[in-house]
């Protein structure tokens, strides 16, 4: 019989470099929802940040300015716990449990290490190949039920599910973790590239034009749409005839998100209409969302002390909730 939990959210967002639309609308939009009605936990997960190298004074300022997006896009640090992962150690402690249950089969197939390590893997450090595991250990650490993340993060989710279920076997303790649930949106899982509606927007990407920035100015967004990839055609009627249009289907997707409505809707408000004319309505609706959360980060910025504040306040809260987990996980592995 398996064990009713209590709901918990988990997730996790790393410090390294500007927020984008991707992020928002991939995940945190969903953040601030799920805090409506469920306990919360949001993590600026440093940890992972470094398995890249990160100036030291960049990684500084991007923790705090990742901190400060959290709260402009709507996260209530009095409703959510807010912290920053290397603050509580048991993240770390936990992970090389997890590297110990964990297979070197299972981190093979990770494709986003691939990715990430490119051509030259003997030159990857070794955290970035256990990211994944350190992942999982942020999720459980919790024993968190539910995890809001994008569609890149799926197979990281499906790896975690794994490492549970081993672990309850392996130690006998069936019950032990929850199997933790993906909660990836449906209407946008995948915010593409405004370059090339294949590639999915990222922070990585080298040129600036290919996202959306939290930060950007009207003047910013409105020149980044108007240079976005699209093509010749008009807006069709249904959403089959875009199977074939991926930059097309993007905008349009990244449309009916930011304005709260369906694909659908999109289509039968747009049709006919050429992309020209379209964007002017999409670069209305971003400046609408996306100015007042980065003049927002801007004034927090400012107050530094602020920041630090709700993040070791944060942090406090989370090591208080693990700590028990933590101990009785190492009484279950057979420590003393
Ligand atoms: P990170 O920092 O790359 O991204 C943060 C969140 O934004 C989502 N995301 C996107 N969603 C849709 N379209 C996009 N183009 C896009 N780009 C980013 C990501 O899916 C993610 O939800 N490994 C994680 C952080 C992490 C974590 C965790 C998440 C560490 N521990 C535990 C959940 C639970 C990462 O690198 O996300």
């Amino acid at each position: 019989m398996k064990k009713n939990f209590k709901e918990v959210v988990f997730s996790g967002v790393q410090p390294t470099g500007n927020l984008h639309l991707g992020n928002y609308l991939g995940a945190m939009k969903n953040f601030v929802e799920l805090q409506k009605k469920m306990e919360c936990i949001y993590c600026v997960v440093d940890l992972h940040a470094i398995t890249v190298f990160q100036e030291p004074q960049e990684l500084n300022k991007n923790i705090l300015e990742t901190t400060a997006g959290f709260l402009a896009c709507g996260l209530d640090f009095k409703k959510s716990i807010i912290f920053n992962q290397s603050s509580v150690s048991g993240h770390a402690e936990l992970a090389w449990i997890f590297n110990c249950v964990s297979r070197v089969g299972w981190m093979n197939r990770m494709t986003q290490f691939k990715e990430k390590a490119g051509s030259n893997k003997e030159n990857a450090s070794v955290g970035l190949y256990v990211y994944p595991n350190l992942m999982a250990a942020d999720i459980l650490l919790y024993k968190a039920t539910h995890v809001p993340v994008g569609d890149d993060q799926k197979q990281h989710l499906e790896l975690a599910r794994d490492i549970a279920q081993k672990f309850n076997n392996d130690f006998r303790n069936e019950n032990f973790f929850p199997i933790p649930e993906p909660l990836i949106q449906k209407k946008i899982s995948r915010v593409m590239s405004l370059r090339d509606g294949k590639k999915k927007m990222s922070k990585s990407e080298e040129s600036d034009y290919s996202r959306i920035n939290l930060g950007d100015s009207e003047d910013e967004i409105k020149k980044k749409i108007k240079k976005a990839k699209t093509d010749s055609l008009p807006i069709p009627e249904k959403s089959e005839d875009l199977k074939n249009r991926p930059e097309a289907l993007n905008l349009l997707t990244i449309y009916s998100s930011i304005t709260d409505s369906t694909l659908e809707k999109t289509l039968k408000e747009m049709n006919g209409k050429d992309f020209s004319k379209f964007k002017e309505n999409l670069s209305d609706a971003l400046i609408s969302t996306i100015c007042p959360i980065g003049k927002k980060i801007q004034d927090l910025r400012k107050d530094k002390s602020y920041l630090l504040k709700i993040l070791k306040e944060g942090s406090n809260r989370a090591r208080e909730v693990s700590e028990h987990n933590l101990n009785k996980i190492k009484e279950i592995v057979g420590f003393i």
